[in-house]
């Protein structure tokens, strides 16, 4: 069954709010209007891409549900009045035909904005109807996403509410398990850790059982993982492990908006995987980014269910053809959190 949504998890948020100024300030309070407006447009987005692959729902084709996010996404996303360029994409421009990295979207009328999308976060559990399947989009001000290779990430995640600087990737797990456990009052063995199931977590799954923790085993679908960090209800304390680095920057935009803390290491298996990192200027390879290193702008973030999950409803059919979607649309500038309910006559 799906969990009640934690509307509740907002407040207590650290406010990552920046005042805006609007008195006598037309530029400042001009950004804000149209800011606001985008919120909403990439909602759209980000239902339009749902609505598209959710007829691909349990069909057993990873390739054509993300297929039909992508031309649904890049579609919607060229209406948007932005002067966007996609940081995190669908992969280089040499594999990826659309919403390739450095793929200018928008209709070039508008500010200047790094587009981090996923246009369908959770392929194979759309191919198997499985829970937890989103799209996923997030816009900030240019040069200010980290542009991710597509190579693997160490990830360490808890929601709002704790001193800064109680997790670090630089301790074991056991030692950041501790260390929420005393700010949060209970035993190690009362927190919860959500891990994607993979065999190569296995030793850090040891770790954690060994510590009496409960671990939560998802099959796939990291972006949701962290996000649930900041969800009380979903009983989700910490989020540990690897996954992918450009999910890694999607959930740091979603955690700026929200609150919570992140740590993110890029992981890379080969000199091909390094040579991309330093293709896109990183040079420390080692390096453990922060949620605001991450994401340093005044993000947006909206994403949309495909497949019934624990953040969102997915996409829905009634028998008149109406198509139902829930997205969640949050802003860094000002912390709002809206929960977007659409109804979608003639199948769009
Ligand atoms: P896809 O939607 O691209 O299939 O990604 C799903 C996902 O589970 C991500 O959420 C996660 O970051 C990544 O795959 C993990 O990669 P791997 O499956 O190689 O462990």
């Amino acid at each position: 069954g799906r969990r009640p949504l934690a509307r509740s998890l907002l407040p207590g948020r650290p406010c990552a709010a920046k005042a805006v100024k609007t008195d006598g300030d037309s530029m400042t309070s001009q950004a804000e209007f149209q800011d606001r407006l985008l919120s909403l447009g990439l909602a759209r987005v980000s239902e339009a891409a749902a609505i598209a692959s959710a007829a691909l729902i349990g069909r057993g084709d990873e390739k054509a549900a993300d297929q039909a996010a992508v031309n649904a996404m890049r579609e919607q996303l060229n209406m948007l009045d932005i002067k966007g360029v996609v940081v995190i994409g669908e992969g280089e421009r040499d594999e990826a035909p659309m919403l390739y990295i450095g793929e200018e979207v928008g209709t070039g009328n508008g500010p200047e904005v790094d587009i981090a999308l996923d246009p369908l976060e959770g392929t194979t559990l759309t191919a198997k109807d499985m829970p937890n399947a989103l799209t996923v989009i997030a816009m900030a001000p240019r040069g200010t996403l980290l542009h991710a290779p597509d190579v693997y990430m160490d990830k360490l995640a808890v929601g709002p509410g704790y001193p800064q600087g109680v997790i670090s990737l630089d301790k074991s797990p056991s030692e950041n398990v501790r260390a929420v456990a005393a700010a949060k009052g209970v035993e190690p063995g009362d927190i919860i850790v959500c891990v994607l199931d993979r065999p190569r977590h296995a030793e850090l799954i040891a770790e954690l059982r060994k510590l009496g923790c409960g671990v939560q085993l998802i099959p796939d679908g990291d972006v949701a993982g962290v996000i649930a960090t900041t969800n009380e209800d979903t009983g989700i304390d910490i989020y540990m492990g690897s996954g992918g680095a450009p999910e890694g920057v999607l959930a740091a935009a979603a955690l700026r908006c929200v609150g919570g803390q992140f740590n993110g290491r890029l992981l890379f298996r080969n000199d091909d995987e390094r040579g991309r990192a330093r293709k896109w200027g990183i040079e420390d390879l080692n390096k453990i980014y922060v949620l605001e290193e991450l994401a340093k702008g005044d993000c947006i973030f909206a994403a949309t269910g495909v497949t019934d999950g624990s953040l969102l409803d997915g996409v829905h059919r009634r028998k008149d053809g109406t198509m139902t979607t829930e997205s969640v649309v949050m802003r860094a500038s000002s912390g709002t959190v809206r929960w977007v309910k659409g109804e979608h006559r003639g199948g769009r």
